[in-house]
């Protein structure tokens, strides 16, 4: 395997992985913050209370030369407990990777039956509906204004297969979803990446989509700057 680094400071191995030779990006992450209070009234107390100095400034490292290989194709799962840097790791990589799209920030249209939201034939469109785990005749032709949370997050979720992009961060991955769905659209996901060669970067507190995920990264962000990798090549 050789290895060249690229001026934004990660380094693109190129190597044969299932017999293909496939660029493989290694990202070596770090990320602290710097937290000054301001003193008001209620933080002198608390700081008080618990025998805390208001004049430092505390540096809180969430990452700490992390590094990580990403082949396209790969679903990345990252699980922790909140508040243990889930959502600092996927902005960290996106300031590192190119030509991804964030599904937050897709914007959609509001105003027009789903089914017409999508470019080309009626079947493409329930095609990646389904895939998105909305596979009801009436939802197909609600409008996005009238879906419920879950729902639209489905239909977002849709939009952003059909838009053929190489790299997807989902940040909150199914959270807000039935257990039983959110395994569905796990297993439909793991499908897409296969077919079509899409990398996915998905980041929740649910530990439980493992099974119907199966990542081959697999990250379990802990508190402070621990961070555990797992590859799981090949599984499938
Ligand atoms: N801009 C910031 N300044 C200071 N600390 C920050 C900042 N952004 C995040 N943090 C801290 O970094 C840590 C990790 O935050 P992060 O949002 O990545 O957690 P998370 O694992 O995504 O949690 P959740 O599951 O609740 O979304 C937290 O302790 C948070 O307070
Ligand atoms: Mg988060």
């Amino acid at each position: 395997m050789s290895a060249l680094r690229q001026p934004d400071g990660c380094i693109r191995y190129c190597g044969f992985v299932r017999g293909m030779r496939i660029p493989v990006l290694k990202y070596r992450i770090s990320k602290s913050f710097s937290t000054a209070v301001e003193p008001t009234e209620r933080v002198v107390q608390v700081a008080g209370m618990f025998g805390l100095g208001l004049d430092e400034t505390r540096e809180v490292v969430v990452l700490d030369n992390v590094e990580m290989a990403i082949e396209p194709g790969n679903v990345v799962y990252v699980t922790g407990q909140s508040g243990s840097g889930k959502s600092v790791l996927l902005s960290e990589l996106k300031k590192q990777m190119s030509d991804w799209l964030d599904l937050e920030a897709l914007k959609v249209t509001l105003d027009k039956p789903l089914v017409d939201c999508f470019a080309g034939e009626l079947s493409d469109a329930l095609y990646y509906l389904s895939l998105a785990g909305l596979n009801d005749a009436f939802v197909f032709l609600r409008r996005a204004n009238e879906l419920s949370d879950g729902q639209m997050y489905r239909f977002r979720l849709a939009q952003a297969m059909s838009a053929g992009p190489k790299c997807v961060f989902i940040d909150e991955f199914c959270a807000k979803l039935d257990r039983i769905t959110a395994k569905i659209i796990a297993a439909n996901v793991r499908k897409f990446a296969d077919k079509f060669r899409t990398t996915f970067i998905v980041a929740t507190t649910h530990d439980d989509l493992c099974e119907d995920l199966c990542p081959d990264v697999y990250v379990e962000k802990l508190f402070g700057k621990r961070c555990d990798i797992e590859y799981c090549p090949d599984q499938r």
